[in-house]
């Protein structure tokens, strides 16, 4: 990839909030930037934004939590919607309720399902699939998976997960639909209450009733603290995992030979599903607000306040660090990638993920084992915040 490959006057143009940027063309784009500097001026819903796309100018960003104070993006958006949890508080606070809040993401809870919890999920859905024709795996089990796995994990009612998804789709709109948004978290917390009130009297194997006994230096987590960070994890969790997981099916799917070849050695697993967060994220760009000074980051001046976008997909794809990074290659090195982010912040469900995207693709492998895209060209991931497939329509 040269520079020369993107049209300068269309890089100018290039909206990562409104563009699709499907496929290869986000990459050529970063590529592009890139190319100009590791932290260049663009856009952001039409706003003027920085974005940074240099591997190692994103991780000294990520760890600079005086220019780019990680919470504040948070404050903006998903506190409006889920209510005060870690993600939108500084730090010490941060810090004490991340570790309060812990057994949502590393518990014993969490442990045990891991075990046998998810392949009897996955099962689930695969079993309601009907293969005899062509299907779409987005809506019968790549959008679902995610939500069963939570609602599960935290104790929930079964069969409602159409709602929780929903929900956490309405609770990410808090920037276009501030009122749906609201309503949602509402709804959520309606249906919450009596479930955390029957485990506190009678507590079960399950994330909610850890996080009612969670106890650090002291400090418990109030109902009100319970509800929001439950409903945190909706959104935070969903979203994502639903995305790389799509993304993934697509690379196995879209590269020829790879869907066979990791079904007939499953040792592969864990490395497929590294490369494939690898190389197309979900969080492809995160969006960060710098501080209220004006400040200068790697000779580039930014305004106070500005909208400054970490694009993790830029340096997941920098070849200073990935030889041939555009390429999908399982069983290369991802150590350095910078999917799940780094510092304070680093994603506490990145465990989680991997073992739900593993299991996943386990039994779709088991039951599919010919598996096919009927419509390549449909199934190509776009978008730049939640970036996955629409569709996925295969035969088996
Ligand atoms: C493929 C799936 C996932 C991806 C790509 C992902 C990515 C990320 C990234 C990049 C961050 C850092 C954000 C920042 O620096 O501002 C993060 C943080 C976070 N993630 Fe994930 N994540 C995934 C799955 C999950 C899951 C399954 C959960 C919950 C069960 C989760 C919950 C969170 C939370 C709560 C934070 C905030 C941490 C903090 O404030 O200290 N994520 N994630």
């Amino acid at each position: 990839m040269t520079t020369t490959d993107i049209d300068q006057a269309a890089l100018d143009q290039v909206d990562f909030a409104l563009d699709s940027l499907p496929g290869q063309r986000l990459h050529d784009v970063l590529h592009a930037y890139r190319a100009r500097g590791p932290v260049q001026p663009t856009r952001f819903l039409t706003i003027p934004s920085f974005v940074i796309t240099g591997h190692a100018a994103l991780l000294e960003a990520f760890k600079d939590v005086a220019r780019f104070p990680p919470h504040l993006m948070y404050q903006a958006t998903i506190e409006k919607a889920a209510g005060k949890t870690f993600i939108s508080m500084e730090d010490p606070q941060h810090l004490l309720f991340r570790k309060l809040a812990t057994p949502a993401f590393r518990s014993r809870a969490v442990a045990s399902y891991e075990e046998t919890g998810l392949r009897e999920l996955a099962l689930e859905l695969v079993e309601k699939i009907d293969a005899s024709r062509e299907f779409d795996l987005m809506p019968s089990f790549v959008s679902r998976f995610p939500y069963l796995v939570i609602t599960r994990l935290l104790g929930l009612p079964r069969d409602r997960e159409d709602e929780f998804h929903e929900w956490a789709l309405q609770m990410l709109q808090i920037g276009q639909d501030p009122e749906a948004a609201t309503r949602a978290g509402e709804e959520l917390t309606s249906f919450l209450a009596p479930v955390v009130e029957a485990r506190r009297h009678a507590p079960r194997n399950d994330v909610i009733s850890e996080l009612l006994a969670a106890n650090v230096e002291g400090r418990a987590l109030t109902d009100e603290e319970i509800y929001s960070h439950v409903r945190l994890l909706f959104p935070t969790g969903g979203e994502t995992t639903h995305g790389s997981l799509g993304n993934l099916l697509y690379a196995l799917l879209g590269h020829e030979g790879s869907w066979n070849r990791v079904g007939n050695d499953r040792s592969l697993i864990p490395g497929a599903v590294d490369e494939g967060l690898r190389w197309e994220t979900s969080i492809a760009v995160l969006p960060r607000l710098s501080c209220g000074k004006d400040i200068e980051f790697c000779g580039v001046d930014i305004p106070a306040n500005s909208w400054v976008l970490f694009a993790i997909a830029g340096a997941n794809h920098d070849p200073a660090v990935f030889e041939n990074p555009d390429a999908f290659e399982i069983g290369r090195s991802t150590q350095d990638a910078l999917t799940f982010g780094r510092g304070v912040k680093a994603c506490p469900g990145m465990h989680l993920t991997r073992r739900n995207m593993s299991v996943a693709l386990d039994v779709l492998l088991d039951r599919f084992p010919t598996l096919k895209l009927v419509a390549p060209d449909t199934a190509i991931p776009e978008r730049s915040t939640l970036r996955c497939p629409t569709t996925l329509r295969v035969s088996a």
